[in-house]
């Protein structure tokens, strides 16, 4: 039998392909010019940077890792995010010390063994972005303002940003006494993972999926209700800041996140076309997390966007120009005038493919037609002693001789009909 790709994971191919590679390019020419530089970490790290990292009683760590031991018996975790690896690096080249603020961002696959479904994938890609050294609120608005803008020069609307604050060290631990005692009361009514993470980790419990624990949910205390003066202060600045930028938003108190180490600012942007899987990045601060993993005490703020069901929502839309390709045959055994033809073409910009193995006219072109090609150029002996070519185009199977000198001119005005 033959073997076909692991479950939840895919091949990305032509056309789909061509949106992907366009869209990488011009995510990072917009990055650039909000001072980002690229990092690539590497795919898998030391099992503890995630686990210590993201926080054990994650559904991501407590379930969803794929880890493993090495040959030396060391365990190791292919990544399911990479804001953990980037802080990782972040410590590891001491780049607190190169510069007050630092503007990274980062293209990749993550991996997470969760149940794949529509824009749910165990190999997916993600585009985020991470600044460390300010606790500004200005860089919050900033950086979720960039990626609007990214998602607008890509054509999208109907895309709505939600924004919260899950307080910080001051404010929390209120929050989440508030918050157990209200869910014990409700304990019976709660899924068993929930009974867990009421003692363990409360605000897990907020963003369950179960329709029991999310009816719960509804009535349960409100962490804008508990956030210290200074959180308030942070929040308010960052709508003022989001007002500024010119970013529509909406106030969200329900949202928590499914990763530990958010503190303050929370948000993500929701497309409602997706269905169950809708939201297409979230992010938030995370101002403890880089001494957490050992570093000195940097405060953070990024997101990452899910490019997968970023591309659901593109759909059919192309974000790159369909270039014409030329199909130059050879029409015979010497390959010598179509192969100078092609060359020639490629030393323009254009895309040009010699079919070297067409047996006869009839065949090169059934070829062409198979490829969805528009134009072909024949090259074979008889033209190249008549120093033309005869180009040839698909669509009304028209076809002219013209001479090899105007190749370039000829074809110009040809694709501008
Ligand atoms: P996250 O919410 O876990 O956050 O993932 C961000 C985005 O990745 C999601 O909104 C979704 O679009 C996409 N995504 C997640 N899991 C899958 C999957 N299994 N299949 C397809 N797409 C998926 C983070 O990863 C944080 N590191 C974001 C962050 C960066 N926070 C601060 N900095």
């Amino acid at each position: 039998m033959a073997i076909k790709a692991v479950k939840g994971t895919r091949d990305i191919l032509a056309p789909e392909i061509r949106n992907w590679t366009e869209y990488e390019d011009m995510a990072r020419k917009l990055f650039r010019r909000y001072g980002f530089e690229e990092i690539r970490t590497p795919i898998f790290e030391y099992t503890e940077v995630f686990s210590r990292g993201i926080g054990e009683d994650t559904d991501i760590v407590h379930k969803e890792m794929y880890t493993f031991s090495d040959r030396k018996g060391r365990s190791i975790t292919l990544r399911p995010e990479n804001t953990a690896s980037v802080v990782r690096s972040y410590i590891e080249h001491r780049m607190d010390l190169q510069a007050k603020v630092t503007r990274l961002f980062y293209i990749g696959p993550m991996f997470r063994y969760e149940r794949p479904q529509k824009g749910r994938y165990r190999q997916f890609y993600q585009t985020g972005a991470e600044v460390f050294g300010s606790s500004h609120p200005f860089v919050d608005a900033d950086t979720i303002e960039m990626v609007v803008r990214l998602l607008r020069d890509l054509g999208l609307s109907g895309l709505r940003v939600d924004i919260n604050s899950v307080g910080c060290r001051e404010c929390r631990p209120g929050y989440r006494e508030a918050l157990q005692d209200y869910l014990s009361g409700h304990r019976d009514s709660l899924c068993e993972d929930c009974r867990r993470r009421m003692e363990s980790n409360p605000l897990r419990v907020l963003d369950c999926k179960v329709p029991g624990c999310r009816a719960v949910v509804e009535d349960a205390p409100s962490i804008q209700d508990h956030l210290c003066d200074g959180c308030r202060e942070h929040q308010e600045q960052v709508f003022r800041f989001l007002d500024l930028l010119g970013v529509d938003y909406r106030p969200e108190p329900g949202l928590v996140r499914g990763l530990d180490y958010y503190t303050r600012t929370v948000f993500e942007v929701i497309s409602e076309g997706l269905g169950a899987q809708n939201a297409i990045l979230g992010g938030g601060r995370y101002d403890n997390l880089v001494k957490e993993l050992g570093g000195p005490d940097v405060p953070a703020f990024g997101w990452a966007l899910g490019m997968d069901r970023l591309m659901m929502v593109l759909g059919d839309r192309k974000l790159y120009e369909e270039s014409p390709s030329f199909y130059v045959l050879p029409v015979g055994k010497d390959l010598e005038y179509a192969v100078q033809t092609a060359l020639a073409l490629k030393d323009n910009g254009y895309r040009a493919v010699v079919l070297a193995e067409a047996a006869s006219l009839k065949s090169g072109l059934k070829q062409v037609n198979r490829a969805g090609g528009r134009f072909v150029l024949l090259a074979g002996e008889s033209e190249k002693e008549k120093n033309v070519l005869i180009l040839r185009d698909m669509e009304n199977s028209s076809q002219r001789e013209i001479p090899a000198a105007d190749l370039l001119k000829e074809i110009e005005n040809e694709i501008k009909k």
